[in-house]
């Protein structure tokens, strides 16, 4: 048993996606999420920033003295996974455990993965899924724009600016014939049933989040490391930035009003002693 919470991190709000799914799986359990509003979104970001980044997040999270921590984000997971493998506690990305749904998932060996600039550019996805199954045929596009329609809450299945979006994005892949798709970004889920009314109904998607949740799942039980106090799991919100809107924006992702407190800090000063200092 291990009463200790988990740390989730995302640029954003996109990673509460993943979140949501950990709370359905594991609804004991304490959850810590940092989410960077005040430097979202890493997708365009260098290597040596997002290294940074990543690390500081990390740092902060380690602060809260978690015991295990997720990346619910592709662009952190994908650019920088050396810096999670360094990590004193294990820390899951979502592109591995993705890329090996996929591989098990699809007939016709077709991939498609979307993501962040940065993500498809690393190729992470792509060399995941031939470790697996060196015969796919992988078909990576990014999609840079799903990230801003998400925030502004622009992702019903009717709504026309999506759809266009979403069209002009996935149509080379829809005629590749993949018969699996990865959403490789945390933002993505929330346009799923859009994604799937474009693709067609022969297309499974890949909920990246989901699959870094429930493979966590899996590992506290395999490991009895599970928070066996029997309360209700409590989630702990940092953010870097209070941006406008906040609160509607990160219940659509979480799927449910955010209560209880949510602390602001200065994520450039974890490196310093007073490391985690919440400022309000
Ligand atoms: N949630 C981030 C990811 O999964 C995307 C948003 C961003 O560009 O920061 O890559």
């Amino acid at each position: 048993m291990d009463n200790r919470p988990i740390g989730v991190f995302d640029s954003g709000l996109g990673g509460l996606t993943a979140v949501r799914e950990l709370m359905r799986l594991l609804p004991g359990e304490d959850i810590v999420y940092f989410g960077d509003t005040g430097r979202v979104p890493y997708g365009n970001r260098s290597r040596e920033t997002l290294e940074k980044y990543a690390r500081q997040d990390c740092r902060f999270l380690l602060g809260k003295n978690v015991k295990r921590i997720i990346a619910a984000c592709g662009t952190v997971s994908s650019v920088a996974p050396h810096v999670l493998k360094a990590l004193p506690v294990r820390a899951t990305g979502v592109v591995e455990l993705a890329a090996e749904a996929a591989a098990r998932i699809t007939r016709n060996k077709r991939i498609g993965v979307i993501g962040t600039q940065a993500t498809i550019h690393s190729g992470s996805f792509e060399r995941h899924i031939r470790d697996r199954l060196p015969d796919a045929a992988v078909f990576p596009q990014a999609c840079p724009l799903f990230v801003p329609l998400v925030e502004n809450g622009w992702i019903g299945r009717d709504d026309e600016v999506a759809l266009l979006t979403a069209r002009r994005y996935l149509m080379p892949l829809k005629a590749a014939g993949v018969d699996t798709l990865i959403l490789g970004c945390t933002h993505f889920p929330l346009l799923a049933p859009l994604i799937g009314d474009v693709m067609g109904d022969g297309v499974a998607l890949i909920d990246s989040g989901r699959e870094a949740a429930e493979s966590c799942e899996r590992e506290l039980r395999r490991d009895g490391a599970l928070n066996q106090t029997k309360k209700a799991g409590e989630l702990h919100f940092y953010i870097s930035d209070r941006p406008q809107d906040f609160t509607k924006v990160a219940s659509m992702f979480l799927g449910r009003e955010i209560t209880g407190e949510v602390h602001t800090l200065d994520i450039e000063q974890v490196d310093r002693p007073e490391a985690g200092t919440v400022r309000g």
